[in-house]
């Protein structure tokens, strides 16, 4: 067998466990695209993992909390795995690295490493370093450097959906959210750099990519012809890459839906009738108190602008219910926003106060049990929305990426154009290769997919 890169042999073990959005999912994959060089290779085992990584997620105070008590367990790991000789290597990285490192090595002195989002290219010097030093490395600035500019190029093979992260960061401050401050200000690639990713993530057969950033939508990259270019003209880029059918991108901001983007969800076909644009409430005062920098009528609007450009068009969002101040009329309009624009799917979650934020020093505290009460409603109307979506896609032919085999045998599985899972029988004379994007016809609504048949190409030829 040959190895490229230092010859090392493949012996030492690298589990990483991700929390939180795609943008910590890419930087995980990563980072073990940084280690491989070194000789580690992926298991899904603690014991006989020689570095664990941790990449974890700050922006609810749940998603923290499991990073300790998941410590607290590795700690037993690390202590059998010494009694028997063998070391092992504990990392933090993500956002719970970037707010919380001091706190992690004063909580878990058992942990080697800890690194932010912005310091990932060092990771190979920092695991030189942690085997020779007593105390935890820890490695969470804000370098003016660009990271990407340090990590290697995403290797082959690569499975028909890929990530590829365009811009970081976020200037705008949410009253309630840490990401401001744990991926700091806003940083766009350079077009160039993102178009060369995408080229030879669809040379390793990439057939969908998706785009991401914490505020995607305000990427503003330096360009090959020397000026500035906005997302739309990315997308209009990208579009043309050999083999990409398919485009995403996510998370966006409200105030970032420029009348180019909204342009191109009609012009591109490449770019799937799918947006997830959180709007976090319906009330123009928590909206204010939430430093959106938008009212719910904007959003409205939006809804109804990418729709004129786009009618199939499903729209998803993400809801913050029992911010500070907010009263039984705001949630009403909330509930209200929902009625109008009328979801495909939604996130929604119990506002909980992050330390440093503004919102946690805001008066207003709603009762715990009075947003027990508002989430339950708001996420039965989202549901039933969801339900309502899925069911009117039925009867429909539509493209279906394969994506690999299905849960049974002699069953493909693959995504809708609107991100849901679908399982279909291989049909006698059908070919469904992964990659491949198949006409189906949707059968029937389950619990979390839809089952379809595959339209034949002589079936297709004669609609
Ligand atoms: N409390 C509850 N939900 C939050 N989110 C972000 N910060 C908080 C918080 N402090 C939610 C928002 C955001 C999603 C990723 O997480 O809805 O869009
Ligand atoms: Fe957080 Fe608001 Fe920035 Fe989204 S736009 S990452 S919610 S501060």
């Amino acid at each position: 067998m040959s190895t490229t890169g230092p010859a090392r042999p493949n012996t030492r073990k690298l589990l990483i466990r991700t929390w939180g959005c795609q943008m910590n999912v890419y930087d995980s994959g990563r980072m073990a695209d940084i280690l491989a060089p070194l000789g580690y290779a992926p298991t899904e085992s603690a014991e006989e993992a020689d570095m664990v990584i941790l990449n974890t997620c700050h922006i609810r105070e749940k998603a923290s909390e499991k990073v300790f008590s998941d410590l607290g367990r590795l700690r037993e790991t690390k202590k059998a795995r010494a009694a028997e000789g063998r070391e092992t290597v504990i990392a933090v990285a993500g956002c719970v690295a970037q707010a919380e490192g001091a706190e992690i090595t004063a909580r878990a002195p058992w942990v080697d490493i800890v690194l932010g989002p912005q310091t990932y290219h060092r990771l190979p010097e920092m695991v030189a370093r942690a085997s020779r030093a007593a105390g935890a490395v820890i490695e969470t600035d804000f370098p003016a450097e660009d990271k990407f500019d340090h990590l290697p190029e995403a290797r082959g093979p690569q499975g028909p959906v890929a990530f590829l992260t365009i811009q970081e960061g976020c200037d705008k401050f949410c009253s309630f959210c840490v990401v401001p401050y744990t991926r700091g200000a806003e940083f766009s690639r350079p077009a160039a750099a993102i178009l060369a990713e995408a080229r030879q993530l669809a040379a390793n057969g990439a057939r969908e990519i998706a785009l991401l950033g914490q505020n995607v939508n305000a990427w503003a990259g330096a360009s090959p012809d020397g000026n500035s270019w906005r997302l739309a003209r990315l997308l209009r880029e990208l579009a043309e890459i050999p083999g990409v059918a398919r485009l995403r991108y996510t998370t966006s901001h409200p105030r970032d839906m420029d009348d180019d983007l909204i342009a191109a969800h009609g012009e591109i076909p490449a770019l799937m009738p799918y947006l997830h644009l959180p709007v976090q409430s319906g009330s123009d005062r928590v909206l204010a108190a939430m430093n959106r920098g938008h009212k719910a009528d904007l959003y409205l609007r939006l809804a109804d602008r990418l729709r004129e450009v786009r009618p199939d068009i499903a729209l998803t969002s993400d809801f913050i219910v029992g911010h500070p101040g907010e009263t039984a009329k705001d949630f009403e309009d909330t509930m209200r926003l929902v009625e109008q624009v009328g979801f495909a799917g939604a996130y929604s979650f119990k506002y909980s106060a992050r330390p440093g934020t503004p919102a946690a020093a805001q008066p207003g505290a709603v009762a715990e049990a009075e947003k027990d009460t508002r989430l339950q409603a708001l996420q039965a109307l989202l549901r039933q929305q969801q339900d309502d979506f899925n069911r009117a896609c039925v009867g429909r032919v539509v493209d279906v990426l394969i994506t690999g085999t299905g849960r049974h045998p002699g069953q493909v599985a693959g995504r809708s154009p609107w991100l849901q899972p679908v399982h279909a029988p291989l049909a006698h004379g059908g070919a469904a290769p992964v990659g491949a994007v198949v006409p189906m016809q949707l059968r029937a609504t389950h619990p979390n997919s839809l089952s379809a048949t595959m339209v034949l190409p002589e079936e297709s030829a004669a609609a």
